[in-house]
């Protein structure tokens, strides 16, 4: 059965941080954070915006109401969830329309969560034709003021619509995957904050791509020459550099040249937004789409998901004819141009500022213009109250 991506959209908060600018403040170079980060802008997220409403956002951009109809399986990848018990795909479920007789699960490994729901997707329509599921990632991305990981926080969601005979890209059903129990990255239950190994994460991330992709060939008997392009998951765009010279350091220049030259459409969005986590590598793999030339139908792309912790996996999928079509690149490139610049100070407020911890009410009185169309409206005897304009 043909099964894969038949819609894709993301959203990201109306508000962001130049990187030189930071850079400056921070007394940092700015080609460290531009070249040597490879970020220009980082979407912050103020107070109405969490993991629930980013993904809200996302879904509302892509579905009609026929999806509202055939979907029966939400899948809400995030490591910024709300609520230790309910999941954020109820609230999603409710807040896009959908109807009533479908399941809503969270989903969480670091990044990966994305990716376990797309696989989950997978057998849920192998045994129910029929069926959409919407798979989402959405996190905010966050390690403090004057951290080492400052530089690679941001915000955001992006909402996929699975299905039979998908009008995007068609998944191959051909993964390898690893699970390794490390500490590179991880935030404990009591921190607002990402607690990070830098160095180790990336050499982390690196080895897990290494052994996957290994394994993917010995699964597959395909190798690199079979893909048209890459996609990474991006905490900053500099990690998919990375991870192509990685991949190709046993090969002629031709081969990182050619991956090299798509690497540069896949990272634009992500390096206007920053790392959003569980839809760092699906964001990625929509900029790819969106903004590089249209590639021949059946074109293979090669996904690498990484969830600090740790999991990974690489799996692969091939664009479907007239693909074009079925995005939206016009409305993504607003979603990005439309933001406001934030000034060093009001990005390290609003970095700052948090919900009450006290089981206090609070109204998010909103001086932000252009909230997106779902947002978070305050909290009511311990209750989260979103709104949908
Ligand atoms: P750092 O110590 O600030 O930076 O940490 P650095 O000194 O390693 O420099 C970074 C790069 O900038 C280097 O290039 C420098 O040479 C270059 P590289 O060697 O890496 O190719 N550089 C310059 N380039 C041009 N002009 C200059 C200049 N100066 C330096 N003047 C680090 C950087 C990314 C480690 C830090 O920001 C961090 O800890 N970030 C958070 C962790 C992270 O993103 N890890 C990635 C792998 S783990 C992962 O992807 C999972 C994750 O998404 C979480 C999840 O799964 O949920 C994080």
């Amino acid at each position: 059965m043909d099964i894969g991506i038949d819609k894709i959209g993301f959203y990201t908060p109306n508000v962001y941080v130049d990187m030189e600018k930071l850079a400056e403040v921070r007394g940092v170079d700015p080609a460290k954070y531009t070249i040597g980060i490879g970020q220009e802008k980082m979407s912050i997220a103020p107070l109405h915006h969490d993991s629930v409403s980013l993904a809200a956002n996302a879904a509302l951009s892509i579905l009609d109401d026929e999806d509202r109809e055939k979907i029966d399986f939400v899948l809400f990848g995030s490591e910024s969830g709300v609520d230790h018990s309910k999941s954020g795909a109820v609230w999603v479920h409710n807040l896009a329309g959908i109807q009533q007789n479908a399941r809503c699960v969270e989903l969480k490994q670091a990044c990966y969560g994305a990716t376990a729901g797309i696989k989950m997707a997978m057998g849920h329509i192998a045994l129910n034709p029929d069926s959409k599921v919407l798979v989402l990632g959405a996190d905010i991305a966050k390690y403090g003021l004057n951290t080492g990981g400052e530089p690679t926080q941001g915000a955001g969601a992006v909402a996929m619509v699975l299905s039979q005979n998908p009008r995007i890209l068609s998944l191959d059903n051909d993964s390898a995957s690893m699970t390794k129990d490390i500490s590179d990255f991880w935030r404990p239950l009591y921190s607002d904050y990402a607690f990070v190994d830098g160095k180790f994460s990336n050499e982390a991330y690196l080895g897990f791509l290494k052994e996957v992709f290994d394994n993917y060939k010995e699964k597959t008997g395909r190798n690199l020459s079979d893909f048209e392009a890459m996609c990474f998951h991006l905490p900053y765009t500099k990690m998919g550099k990375k991870a192509i010279l990685a991949l190709t350091e046993d090969l002629d220049e031709s081969e990182t040249k050619r991956l090299m030259d798509s690497y540069h459409d896949s990272i634009y969005y992500n390096k206007q937004v920053g790392n959003v986590y569980t839809g760092s590598l699906y964001l990625s793999l929509l900029s790819l789409l969106e903004q590089a030339p249209e590639f021949k139908a059946g074109s293979r792309i090669g996904l690498f998901s990484y969830g600090s912790g740790a999991v990974g996996e690489f799996f692969s999928g091939i664009v479907k004819p007239d693909y074009k079509k079925y995005l939206n690149k016009d409305a993504h490139e607003s979603v990005l141009d439309d933001r406001r610049e934030l000034s060093i100070e009001e990005y390290e407020a609003t970095l700052e500022k948090a919900l009450p911890k006290d089981g206090s009410d609070i109204a998010i009185d909103d001086e932000q213009v252009n909230l997106g169309k779902a947002y978070l409206s305050g909290i009511k005897e311990n209750v989260r109250l979103y709104s949908v304009k």
